[in-house]
């Protein structure tokens, strides 16, 4: 554990930087239930994955392969059952949705964790016509989620992994003039408006499910040393990697914040959210702006209109 896991203070329910995936799930049963996972084939995804099965939980992890999640998901025996998600393919996302509706033969899944995810790519990419950081962060997740909404349990939960990293998205939170990142591509800047994107999504699919006990909300798992870096620089690897014993969190905390939120009965009732420490947090204000996040849905939605 980092010197400052170790010296930062608890949030009010107990939990903070310090608490690991196992203890914020301590003492919890998920016997009967079934959680879905997305990039469960590495670093939080995985430890997601297996302190949940660890509870009881029956495990559907999605990775670009079927194979890769089987693989991933071997270790943790049982029930648990790997899917392919490739989430800058339309069809292969579309393809998961209905395996997963068949795999769960009429029950329901009782959380989703959108936690796959790319970060700073050097340079500009894009999937149909979309600047693939958004595109795979959000877009991908956005037909995923769409796709499950009538398989989720009526106390369903959904859990978009977003990032700290929001802030460095555009001044004006989404580009919408700009979502090919054409006009000004900068890696971080297109990583952050990925981020940003996901709490959008995450507010106002809380607002749309108004009413009902289903709840969504956005977490920042902290900084932590996975394979999400590899698109940096080898001296910022470096320093990274040095860091995680001073500052950053190991991947067991990492993957608390999101397992905190997807079964602790402290976040049953909280919805619209953003979470970081296993409490609930500020976003910047960009980030949970309602006009900007319905306007978001409506451009996502006709983004995956033209979709093959
Ligand atoms: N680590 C951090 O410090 C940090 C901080 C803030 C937020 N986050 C967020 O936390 C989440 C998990 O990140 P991590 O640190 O665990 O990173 P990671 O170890 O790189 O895992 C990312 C997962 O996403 C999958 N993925 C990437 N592109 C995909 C695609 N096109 N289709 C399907 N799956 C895809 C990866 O699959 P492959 O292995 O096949 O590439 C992998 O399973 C991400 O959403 C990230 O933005 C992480």
């Amino acid at each position: 554990m980092s010197l400052y896991a170790r010296l930062k203070p608890k949030g009010v329910n107990g939990f903070g930087y310090g608490s690991t995936a196992e203890e914020v799930t301590a003492g919890l049963s998920l016997a009967g239930k079934t959680l879905l996972i997305t990039g469960c084939n590495s670093g939080l995804g995985l430890e997601t994955a297996r302190v949940l099965s660890l509870r009881g939980g029956r495990i559907f992890g999605t990775a670009r392969s079927a194979e890769k999640a089987t693989t991933a998901l071997a270790p943790l025996g049982g029930s648990s059952l790997g899917f392919a998600c490739e989430l800058s393919q339309p069809s292969s996302v579309r393809g998961c949705v209905k395996a997963v509706h068949s795999a769960l033969e009429g029950k329901k899944i009782d959380a989703v964790i959108c936690n796959a995810g790319i970060m700073a790519l050097p340079k500009r990419e894009e999937a149909f016509g979309v600047e693939l950081q958004l595109f795979t962060n959000h877009i991908g997740h956005f037909l995923l989620v769409n796709g499950l909404l009538d398989d989720l349990a009526d106390e369903g939960r959904v859990v978009m992994l977003s990032s700290s990293a929001h802030s460095m998205a555009p001044k004006v939170g989404i580009e919408f003039d700009n979502l090919s990142g054409q006009r000004d591509y900068a890696a971080w800047k297109a990583y952050g408006q990925s981020k940003i994107a996901n709490l959008l999504f995450a507010k106002e699919l809380a607002r749309r499910l108004e009413g009902t006990k289903k709840t969504v909300n956005a977490v920042h798992p902290g900084v932590i040393q996975t394979n999400l870096s590899r698109h940096m620089n080898p001296v910022a690897q470096f320093f990274f990697g040095f860091g995680e014993h001073l500052v950053l969190k190991n991947v067991g905390q990492g993957a608390a914040t999101q397992c905190y939120v997807a079964v602790h009965p402290g976040a049953a009732t909280v919805s619209g959210r953003y979470f970081a420490d296993c409490n609930v947090a500020e976003p910047r204000k960009e980030g949970s702006d309602a006009a900007t996040a319905k306007k978001l849905w409506e451009a996502s939605e006709e983004i995956v209109a033209r979709l093959p």
